[in-house]
């Protein structure tokens, strides 16, 4: 069978529909040349030596598995040179990432959180990349006010799933598109169009593990679900958590369901666990492009204007009607 490569996909979207520029188009091809070179080394595991520690931690304070540090290398290195970036901003960086001067520099802004579900890493469960892509400023600007643009402003968003396959999910803001990787050919190849996640769900994901600290609107909602048939909602839902969003993320595109990671009272300066540019924006402008919803319970993430590149955000999303169900027991009254 003749299947549609990364390639040609991209092509047409600049060709046909005049979506994308050329410019993007290549972005988007380094970022899943980096993906492959990612799925490589998680695929190689112990062989590689690419499990365990880094010894180091994050600007959020978190441990850096080997592999967070070699992700996040690999996608600097295949995006400082192309000439397409005015710079980059990544999870595990402080601070964004001037292209080099002996580079051009170009018109986009990359942000990635290049290993997502680190504590699945040397468990061998299937973890991801999440990368979103937005327009530099005009006046040339590349630091780090120029990256704090509501998500509503993303050209282009995807993230890879190094799981059984490797996939590659991504939108341009024309629906939302998975390419598989051929392990043998290196391609990656179409392998679902127009994603469209179902308005209704009786699946949810959520670490139960923090109930006790949940807001009520959160513990309703749920509380809700858990009676099944002889509660509110006369029906039996089922729960699944991966702990790697891009997972989680994944099984929404495929069969529909809620993911929420609330902002809780343990911390109340702290707004949810997520973080905002690099994980929430992303993910809810694929699921917004595949007809599901993403709120932090107030607010559409997409609306929310950021005010620290690695601030975090309260993220329920997926299934639409669900996700208006807990947004509205969210509101006052
Ligand atoms: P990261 O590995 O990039 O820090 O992100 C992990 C995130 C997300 O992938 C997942 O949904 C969540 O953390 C898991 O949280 P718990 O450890 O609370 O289950
Ligand atoms: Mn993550
Ligand atoms: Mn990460």
């Amino acid at each position: 069978m003749n299947r549609v490569s990364l390639t040609r996909y991209l092509v047409e979207k600049q060709r046909e529909k005049g979506l994308i520029t050329a410019e993007l188009r290549l972005l988007l091809e380094v970022c899943a040349r980096a993906c492959k070179a990612i799925s490589t080394a998680v695929g190689k595991g112990a062989l590689a030596g690419v499990l365990g520690e880094a010894g180091s931690a994050n600007v959020q304070g978190e441990s850096q598995k080997k592999l967070d540090v070699i992700a996040n290398e690999t996608l600097l290195e295949a995006n400082e040179w192309g000439g397409h970036l005015a710079a980059m901003a990544s999870e595990e960086m402080d601070h964004p990432y001037p292209i080099p001067n002996r580079y051009p520099k170009g018109g986009f802004l990359l942000l990635f959180d290049p290993l997502d579900g680190s504590s699945n890493i040397d468990v061998n469960v299937s973890i991801g990349t999440i990368f979103s892509v937005l327009r530099a400023p005009e006046n040339g600007e590349a630091d780090e006010a120029a990256f704090l643009q509501p998500g509503h402003r993303q050209l282009a968003a995807g993230y890879a799933v190094y799981g059984p396959s490797t996939l590659l999910v991504l939108t341009v803001g024309d629906g939302v598109a998975c390419f598989t990787l051929d392990r043998e050919t290196g391609s990656w190849l179409l392998t679902r169009d127009q994603i469209q996640i179902p308005a209704q769900t009786r699946e949810f994901a959520i670490n139960a593990s923090n109930a006790r600290h949940w807001e009520p609107p959160v513990k309703r909602y749920i509380d809700e679900l858990l009676a099944g048939k002889e509660g509110a909602r006369a029906q039996d839902f089922n729960m699944r958590w991966v702990a790697s969003m891009v997972a989680d993320v994944h099984r929404i595109m495929t069969r529909g369901g809620i993911f929420m990671y609330p902002r809780d009272r343990r911390e109340p300066g702290k707004p949810g666990r997520l973080r905002l540019m690099y994980e929430a924006n992303p993910m809810a402008f694929l699921v917004e492009q595949a007809g599901g919803a993403a709120t932090n319970g107030h607010q559409r993430i997409l609306d929310i204007v950021p005010t620290q590149l690695h601030e975090r955000v309260a993220v329920m999303l997926g299934s639409r009607e669900e996700v208006e169900r807990v947004s509205a027991y969210h509101q006052p009254g």
